[in-house]
């Protein structure tokens, strides 16, 4: 469960350095902890994807940047106007009405796993289809509709398609399904989050319905892949360091604490934070010019040594006061309430209801992808 070699080099490093991306661009590149935090809090930086050396993980993900932009790709004030609409939705608060729901889901899928009889496969019966559950219904999307989110969702991430083939599946995805599903909740709002955007702003005027499809957009991919990742690989992380899943099963409420570490220790985003340079920037000995892109690689940040004691063993009673697995600064993970919630359900009701849980394979049979942009699995193999 050691992360590719690259990132110990990585983190051995100068502070900052440049980089090739996949796309034969150039980046600079950040891995020290207390580095990525203070750049993630400077001003200067700028997540604005429309920006031609904004850095791209797939071609997907470059047009709906460019075509349906959201705050998560924006600067100040745009970014903290459109923000505002959706902050109460995932507050603490609002995240923790939606627990019975979710308990319910969690205990659903496990009741389909018990009745398989002894093996399972951990990725596709749960959590591959879970968290896209949970964001479709807070959205309000049919449940005969969400394969049909993973499949797109999984398309936006993929290294593996061409320009044209990305471009079609958007006009699917964005123009065909979800402006239809925009429609149809302005014809006949529901008790979901996308009928309360266009009741409380569409038709005030201060959103507009592409806007809306836009957002969507972004919370049925952004609201479930990495969650899905964090809890196929959390799980496998349990699973493999058996003294730790018996801690657990020992001691539920070290649940909190195990999902935190499953954080830092997983940390799926690994293409890391994406930025670019509004201005010229003095950083640790160079100059940063206003334009160049800069990737701060927070996975390498999260095994520092110093910052973290044995960055590498996964340890589940570790006392972690901070992570950087949601980000930080104006940008942090707004979902984040959200997938605690989730991880903690999703891994604590698994272990009590399956004690018996054991992983099939040896862990080099694991298949990882790592073409994603959120990193993951293939499957995970059980038995009980
Ligand atoms: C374990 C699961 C998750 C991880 C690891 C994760 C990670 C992150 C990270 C690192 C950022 C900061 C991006 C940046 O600085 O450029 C972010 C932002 C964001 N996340 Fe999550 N996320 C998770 C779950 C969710 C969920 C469940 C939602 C559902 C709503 C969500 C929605 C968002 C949105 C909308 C943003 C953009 C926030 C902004 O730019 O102001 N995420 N996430």
């Amino acid at each position: 469960m050691r992360p590719p070699a690259e990132y110990g080099a990585w983190g051995r490093a100068e502070r900052i350095f440049e980089v090739t991306q996949w796309n034969g661009s150039r980046a600079w590149f950040v891995t020290r902890f207390d580095d990525i935090k203070t750049l993630l809090r400077d001003p200067r930086l700028s997540a604005d994807a429309a920006h031609p050396n904004y850095p791209a993980q797939t071609a997907a993900l470059a047009l709906v940047r460019r075509d349906y932009q959201v705050f998560a790709q924006m600067d100040p004030p745009e970014h903290t106007a459109e923000r505002k609409l959706l902050a109460g939705e995932f507050s603490a608060r609002a995240v923790e009405q939606l627990r019975p729901k979710v308990q319910a889901m969690v205990d659903a899928r496990i009741d389909e796993i018990a009745a398989k009889k002894g093996e399972a496969d951990l990725v596709q019966d749960f959590a591959a289809p879970l968290p896209c559950q949970v964001i479709c219904t807070l959205l309000g999307v049919p449940a005969s509709d969400h394969a049909a989110i993973q499949r797109w969702a999984l398309g936006i991430s993929t290294r593996a398609m061409s320009h044209e083939d990305a471009a079609a599946m958007i006009k699917t995805f964005c123009d065909g399904y979800l402006t239809d599903l925009v429609e149809e909740k302005d014809r006949n709002p529901q008790d979901d989050l996308l009928s309360r955007l266009i009741v409380n702003h569409v038709r005030s005027g201060t959103l507009t319905k592409h806007k809306v499809v836009s957002l969507a957009r972004l919370l049925l991919t952004a609201g479930h892949e990495s969650t899905t990742g964090t809890l196929g690989v959390g799980l496998a992380a349990l699973l493999y360091h058996p003294e730790q899943l018996d801690k657990l099963r020992r001691d539920p409420d070290l649940i909190k604490g195990a999902v935190e570490e499953i954080l830092r220790y997983t940390d799926v985003t690994h293409s890391g934070r994406l930025r670019t340079a509004k201005e010229d920037i003095d950083f640790a000995g160079v100059t940063i010019r206003a334009g160049e892109a800069i990737i701060m690689h927070q996975p390498t940040a999260n095994r520092e040594e110093g910052v973290f004691d044995r960055p590498h063993d996964f340890d589940i009673t570790r006392e972690i006061t901070q992570h950087l697995t949601f980000g930080t600064g104006i940008h942090n993970c707004i979902g984040q309430p959200l997938a605690r919630m989730e991880l903690q359900i999703g891994i604590g009701t698994l272990v009590a209801r399956l004690p018996d849980l054991r992983p099939k394979l040896p862990l080099g049979r694991l298949e990882f992808h790592g073409q994603l942009a959120i990193y993951g699995l293939n499957s995970l193999p059980v038995v009980w």
